[in-house]
């Protein structure tokens, strides 16, 4: 996935509100990504682009060597509120994305059961999403992405609601099914230590008028464990990311 030069305005009480502006980022195959940036730069807002649901004022979207720029249905994506349907059970949830590619339900269902035993919801099957703590809820959520047929992924801030041992807990899990799927991630978070832990590579945004200010190589190998966390390295790398972070935004 690349995005060329995307910038995005908005009409704002009769003002032109620059959001965007000259996004040039690109995700390769089976590469895990991570964008930070302040509140209310645009990540969200990138995320509809990608995905066609917003037409960007200017640039371009590839994906697989194509100009996709404003077409749907080709990435799977966890929106930042995890939007599981109330209505529908939490298996019937999963399968949303595979039933909207026309997979016949027989066939999704067994694999989602699968999944949801592997995820710690066996048994939740049939169950609606509001008997679900938030965790759980995350959780179905990110397999309806998982199990979704496109192959690039865009997760947009899937943990921010949870409490820090839940949030772990899911970090580490989210980890160890990416390291075993390899599939292609963008990844938004505001958390420096949860990008850092998971990513290849992060991008830092800057406040309005969105540019990137910084490209991180995350320098640690895989399978990665828990362990490099405390790493003097990665402390230096939270310092050096936080101290950046901390400039953009006065
Ligand atoms: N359809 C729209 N019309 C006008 N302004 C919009 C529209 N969509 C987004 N914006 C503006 O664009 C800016 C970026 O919003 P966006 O939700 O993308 O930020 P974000 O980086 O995801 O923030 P957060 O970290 O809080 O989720 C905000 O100022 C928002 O008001
Ligand atoms: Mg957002």
């Amino acid at each position: 996935m690349e995005l060329k030069q995307i910038s995005q305005t908005f009409m704002e009480n009769g003002k032109i509100d620059t959001v965007l502006k000259d996004i040039s980022l690109h995700v390769e195959k089976g590469e895990f990504v991570s964008i930070i940036g302040p509140s209310g730069c645009g990540k969200s807002t990138l995320f509809h682009i990608i995905g066609g649901l917003v037409a960007p004022s200017h640039g371009e979207v590839w994906i697989d060597g194509k100009e996709v720029t404003g077409q749907k249905g080709l990435i799977s994506y966890m929106p930042q509120t995890h939007a599981l349907f109330p209505w529908r059970t939490i298996e019937e949830n999963v399968i949303l994305a595979q039933e909207v590619a026309g997979i016949p339900a027989k066939q999704s269902i067994a694999q989602a059961r699968e999944w949801l035993a592997k995820v710690g919801l066996a048994g939740y099957e049939k169950a609606y999403p509001h008997v679900l703590s938030g965790g759980m809820q995350q959780r179905a959520a990110f397999l309806r992405a998982l199990l979704s047929p496109q192959e690039f992924m865009c997760l947009d801030e899937p943990f921010a609601a949870l409490d820090a041992l839940t949030r772990m807990d899911m970090q580490r899990w989210l980890l160890s099914i990416w390291e075993q799927n390899k599939r292609s991630v963008l990844f938004v978070t505001h958390s420096i230590e949860e990008a850092l832990f998971l990513s290849d590579r992060i991008y830092l945004l800057s406040d309005k008028p969105t540019t990137i200010i910084q490209e991180i190589e995350v320098p640690f190998p895989r399978p990665r464990r828990e362990e490099v966390l405390s790493e003097p390295m990665f402390q230096t790398l939270k310092q050096k990311i936080y101290a950046t972070m901390k400039r953009v935004h006065v």
